[in-house]
């Protein structure tokens, strides 16, 4: 079978060709299709951040209406999804939660499970973009004791998720256009990055031609470890644990630079920036806008800002070009908004759908996609004799 290249972690092994985001990590360049992320986050929205993700190019008014219209209409989950909340532990994670319902979409909807039928590959698309804020929203009620809120097609996706949430049937909840405009704003930074760990892994189980459903609940559970999205939930854990007094921001830092029990700065470095994450940039503005309007945790705001001071200046990072990413400030923003830790990965997943839509669809349909099966150096033993042979 010839010589094999080792390349753990895929450093230098691409998978796949790819249209859909361009990111030069030395430069700090992101772009969805074309577009600079700065110009989206500031120009466009998350609906229409997803169609040009999926579709490859912005939408006309009536495509983005269309658009809207059928991810608006598909937001009910099948009451009998409903029940399957009810088998979790009260205090489940949501993410598992989650990554569990959205495997079960594939029981419910056997009339869209084909890779290769188009039309199924539209069904599954809407019904992901639309059902999955509804399943997120469901969870974080159910963990909280409260009943869930059906939702109401007068919103859009962003509205109906916050409503989802916060909102109770007693009372109308109002909804606040900066939390609802800054979510958006967050969500379409998460919206795609090219082949991180989750989409790569939508991909390589897609690669065997399972249905879309059950190659982004993968996803989700690739997501949901600390080193790729569960790192917006671990750095709050890490800037409480200094707020406590568990131990000073310097002797943590000590602690990160010796390695001591595999300790790190969370929310800081990445596979491919090596100068700076040009998300990061966009979520430290939100977060001063949204921590002065609805009043954050200051404290906490400064526990984190001293501790990026102090890694920017400090050669082991320097030396590693480690700088924030992307989750490094948002944990605040979200918990500014209301929402427990255990949200946190939750909301990345939701900003990352489109992108694991647009990525196992182009996957799908490109003739060169072969299933994902990377090879090993084998270091076992040599042949041995089973004792008695
Ligand atoms: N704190 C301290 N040291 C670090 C950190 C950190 N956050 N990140 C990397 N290093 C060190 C690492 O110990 C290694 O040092 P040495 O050369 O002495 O062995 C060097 O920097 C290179 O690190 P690596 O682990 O080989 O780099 P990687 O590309 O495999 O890992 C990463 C990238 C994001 C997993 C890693 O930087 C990390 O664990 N960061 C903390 C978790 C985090 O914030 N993750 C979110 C990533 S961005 C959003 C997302 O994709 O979900």
């Amino acid at each position: 079978t010839g010589a094999v290249t080792y390349d753990p972690g895929f450093m230098n092994t691409a998978n796949a060709k790819s249209a859909i985001t361009y990111i030069d990590g030395d430069e700090g360049i992101l772009r969805y299709r074309g577009y600079p992320i700065e110009q989206l986050a500031e120009h466009s929205n998350f609906l229409e951040v997803s169609y040009l993700l999926i579709y490859g190019e912005l939408p006309a008014q009536e495509q983005l209406d269309a658009f809207d219209n059928v991810t608006r209409r598909h937001t009910l989950l099948h009451e009998e999804l409903k029940g399957f909340f009810g088998g979790f532990p009260r205090d489940a994670h949501p993410m598992p939660v989650l990554s569990s319902a959205v495997s079960a979409l594939s029981t419910f909807y056997q009339d869209s499970l084909d890779p290769f039928d188009d039309e199924h590959v539209e069904r599954s698309t809407y019904r992901l973009l639309a059902k999955v804020p509804t399943i997120a929203s469901y969870a974080y009620k159910k963990s909280i004791g409260q009943p869930m809120l059906y939702p109401d097609n007068n919103l859009d996706l962003v509205e109906n998720f916050l409503r989802g949430c916060f909102g109770v049937p007693a009372e109308q909840y109002e909804l606040d256009p900066d939390l609802v405009n800054a979510l958006d704003t967050l969500l379409i930074l998460h919206a795609d990055h090219e082949q991180n760990c989750s989409t790569s892994t939508v991909r390589l189980v897609g690669s065997s031609q399972a249905n879309m459903f059950a190659s982004i609940s993968a996803g989700i559970n690739a997501l949901f470890g600390p080193a790729h999205g569960g790192a917006n939930e671990a750095v709050l854990k890490m800037l409480r644990q200094i707020q406590a007094g568990d131990v000073s921001p310097e002797a943590f830092m000590e602690k990160v630079k010796n390695k001591e029990d595999g300790v790190r700065l969370m929310g800081f470095g990445h596979r491919v920036y090596k100068n700076y994450d040009p998300r990061a940039r966009v979520v430290k503005g939100i977060a001063d806008d949204i921590l002065a309007k609805l009043g954050g945790d200051d404290e906490l705001f400064e526990i984190a800002q001293r501790l990026e001071q102090k890694a920017l200046e400090d050669d082991y990072f320097i030396e590693r070009r480690l700088y924030p990413n992307v989750d490094f400030y948002t944990g605040l923003i979200y918990k500014a908004m209301g929402f427990p830790e255990k949200m946190f990965t939750v909301l990345f997943a939701l900003g990352r759908l489109p992108g694991w839509i647009a990525q196992w669809r182009e996957m799908m349909r490109d003739p060169a996609t072969k299933i994902g099966r990377p090879r090993q150096l084998y270091v076992g033993a040599p042949e041995r004799i089973y004792p008695g042979v």
